[in-house]
């Protein structure tokens, strides 16, 4: 798997991630739904840069110029509920992409702090041999990830994945880098250090559905 980790080279987009982090700015659950659209507008453009381009040419009034143009056939599948506005970032920027969702949830066990990853709903395209962004905000233990990519592969295999996280822990890095065939990518906005006992990320932002959406029963 290739780890593209975008905080490497400082830029705005860290302006982006320290707002979302902030229980003050988080209060303004639409300016932190418009900041993961933000991060998910750079981490495609940045993700653009690697897919697959070919001359065509393309007429203006005035004549003809030869331009790069996107040759991949994007599918965009994203993970209910938080994973809705890293989606729309994207697809600010992939115009013909077609959607997925699916959602996952962590449903708790007996033991204290255990839960399993429960899929139910997939509504998608056909992905074989296409190329598949995967959104999901916050790669903590992975698990959703791996549980998702599972029922992905009951519906075709893409040719290639690219994983979209906005922040991950080191751990789910790990976890996932077992989990998804070798031409996987992770574009990811900032790595964490770990995470509670619940799973949630340390230091991270919360739960990123409920901070877009508001807290749920
Ligand atoms: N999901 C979240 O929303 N936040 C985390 O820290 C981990 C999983």
């Amino acid at each position: 798997m290739k780890i593209h980790n975008l905080t490497q080279q400082p830029s705005v987009l860290n302006t982006f991630i320290a707002e979302i982090r902030d229980p003050e700015i988080q209060k303004d659950s639409l300016r932190f739904r418009r900041n993961i659209e933000r991060i998910g507008e750079v981490i495609g453009y940045e993700l653009s840069k690697d897919l697959l381009y070919k001359y065509q040419e393309v007429t203006t009034p005035l004549g003809v110029k030869k331009m790069q143009l996107l040759q991949n056939e994007v599918v965009l599948c994203s993970i209910l509920r938080a994973g809705l506005p890293l989606h729309q970032g994207l697809l600010n920027y992939f115009d013909a992409a077609e959607n997925a969702f699916i959602s996952a949830y962590r449903k708790p066990l007996k033991a204290a702090d255990d839960f399993e990853i429960i899929v139910e709903y997939f509504a998608t395209p056909s992905i074989e041999n296409k190329t598949m962004l995967l959104a999901d905000p916050m790669l903590a233990t992975g698990q959703s990830l791996v549980a998702v990519y599972n029922a992905i592969k009951e519906q075709g295999i893409p040719k290639e994945i690219h994983i979209v996280a906005v922040i991950a822990a080191k751990e789910g890095i790990e976890f996932i880098k077992n989990h998804f065939p070798e031409n996987t990518h992770l574009w990811v906005a900032a790595i964490d250090e770990t995470l509670d006992k619940k799973g949630y990320i340390i230091p991270g932002i919360g739960d990123a559905g409920d901070l877009a959406f508001g807290t749920k029963l």
